[in-house]
């Protein structure tokens, strides 16, 4: 199976994650593209969705899927979304598409985060792909100096600009052994709005896609 294959599995079959009549949280990327499509068939059973993205917003909307502000709902009871790295202690990265603050921020509402990825997200240790941190764009060359001391090697994303404003330092070459206390430094260099570590709220299930059929891991 090609990969988009096994990422079509898994968003697929997160459906059955998915309560009636409940607010859906929505992540970002191509394997969350896949559960928006598999959504569209139950439209009719959800009340609507809260999406991490203007890309996946859009996608939504183009099937007819009502999209809510965050601040307009009580509550969101699943939050299904894809990632760049994750490990058997449903610890991650994420932010590969831009997206970390907001896919981080519905996370933290939901009371459940379906973690959907192709079998080559498993990770033993997180950090052979590039660690996103997003950052306000003044202090772009200040948090890149402070990454440096952290032991990373951070690159400028040129040309994206966030849903929220900002830019996006990719940080190489970390070997992330101790995932919270690396999320936690980062988040408090001073200019960082958060990073692509999900350690302090990974997921609570992850469907991962082999080639001999869609896998669910829990920590
Ligand atoms: C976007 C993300 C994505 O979930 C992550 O990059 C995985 O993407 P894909 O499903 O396309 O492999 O964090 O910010």
């Amino acid at each position: 199976m090609t990969q988009d294959e096994l990422k079509k599995a898994v968003g697929w079959a997160a459906l059955e994650y998915v309560p009636q009549d409940t607010i859906v949280g929505v992540g970002t990327g191509s394997t969350a593209a896949h559960f928006i499509d598999a959504l569209a068939t139950i439209k009719h059973k959800i009340e609507g969705t809260v999406s991490s993205s203007e890309a996946s917003t859009e996608r939504l909307k183009s099937y007819g899927i009502p999209v809510f502000e965050l601040n307009a709902v009580d509550g969101i009871e699943v939050y299904v979304d894809g990632a760049d790295e994750i490990t058997k202690h449903m610890h991650m990265i994420k932010g590969g598409g831009a997206a970390l603050t907001r896919e981080k921020i519905i996370a933290a509402v939901a009371k459940k985060f379906v973690c959907v990825a192709d079998a080559s997200k498993q990770v033993g240790v997180l950090g052979q792909f590039p660690l996103p941190v997003e950052v306000i764009p003044m202090a772009r060359s200040y948090v890149a100096r402070e990454l440096v001391k952290l032991g990373g090697d951070p690159v400028w994303r040129e040309g994206v600009i966030t849903d929220n404003g900002n830019v996006i330092l990719d940080v190489y070459n970390m070997k992330i052994m101790e995932p919270k206390q690396m999320e936690h430094d980062i988040n408090m260099i001073t200019g960082v709005v958060t990073n692509g570590l999900f350690a302090y709220r990974g997921a609570d299930i992850c469907l991962l896609g082999t080639d001999t059929g869609v896998v669910t891991l829990e920590p």
